[in-house]
């Protein structure tokens, strides 16, 4: 069920979010979900249909994640660790811990659909250079199963994934920070119903000496998710 929000409905110092929460209809238990924040009113819902869930990945869902990276929709836009050796060299350290990288995948009614990982930009120097965002969380994502793309789904799980994983776990963050591609218009568009916005382009190596040109996408977080530590705190690790 879809609600909205006129912005000016938003008291001063409260977030998006919370105002969703706050302006919700009471006769839902399931959670508030962003569907487009882009405009005013300000769009939300509740989903009573799917559960949406984020979970710890670990090595049993190398399989899913080759499957996934694969897929010619992921593919297109994700250039390397195909194989399982590459997945697992790539993904693999941080999942041991000798990587601050977090990754996570995503579910829908206990079905893995996808996966995320988020991370502090300034833990990764060259991509803080091109960036210029070393201050900010940085996070990647895609919903694998092509049966779930194109259905919500991905604005939803990123909505979950950003609220209750991220938000959570970095305290005093004041940016969400992510560079599609800027052909991936999908990416772009499922950013932007989310409150991002979008700043500077800039070209990222994509391996045998190519580049990419990508977009750089900013959320910002005290208006959108709220001042950590004033609202309630949910799961995270
Ligand atoms: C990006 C991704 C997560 C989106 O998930 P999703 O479940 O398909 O997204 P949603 O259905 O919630 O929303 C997609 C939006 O993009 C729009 N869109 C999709 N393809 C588009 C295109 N070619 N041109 C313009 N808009 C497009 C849809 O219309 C929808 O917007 P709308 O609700 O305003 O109509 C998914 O496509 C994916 O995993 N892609 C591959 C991996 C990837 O690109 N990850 C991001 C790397 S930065």
């Amino acid at each position: 069920m879809e609600f909205e929000v006129l912005r000016a409905q938003v008291r001063a110092g409260e977030s998006w979010a919370e105002a969703g929460d706050r302006l919700a209809p009471h006769d839902s238990h399931s959670p508030v979900l962003a569907v487009d924040l882009s405009s005013d009113p300000l769009r939300f819902r509740h989903d009573e249909g799917n559960r949406l869930s984020i979970r710890p990945m670990t090595p049993g869902d190398f399989p899913d994640v080759v499957r996934w990276v694969n897929e010619p929709h992921v593919a297109r836009w994700w250039d390397e660790h195909r194989t399982p050796e590459q997945v697992e060299a790539y993904y693999g350290p941080a999942l041991r811990g000798e990587d601050p990288t977090r990754m996570w995948v995503w579910e829908v009614n206990g079905r893995s659909v996808g996966f995320s990982q988020d991370y502090r930009i300034s833990d990764h120097p060259d991509y803080a250079l091109l960036s210029a965002r070393p201050d900010a969380i940085g996070f990647d994502y895609a919903v694998g199963e092509p049966a779930f793309v194109g259905r919500g789904i991905g604005t939803s799980l990123l909505w979950v994934f950003l609220r209750d994983i991220v938000w959570p776990a970095y305290a005093g963050v004041r940016e969400f920070f992510a560079a599609p591609d800027h052909r991936n218009a999908a990416s772009l568009r499922v950013l932007a119903k989310l409150g991002f916005t979008e700043g500077l382009w800039f070209d990222e190596p994509a391996g045998a000496g190519r580049v990419d040109t990508v977009v750089g996408c900013s959320l910002d977080v005290a208006q959108v998710m709220g001042i950590q530590g004033s609202t309630r705190l949910v799961t995270g690790k």
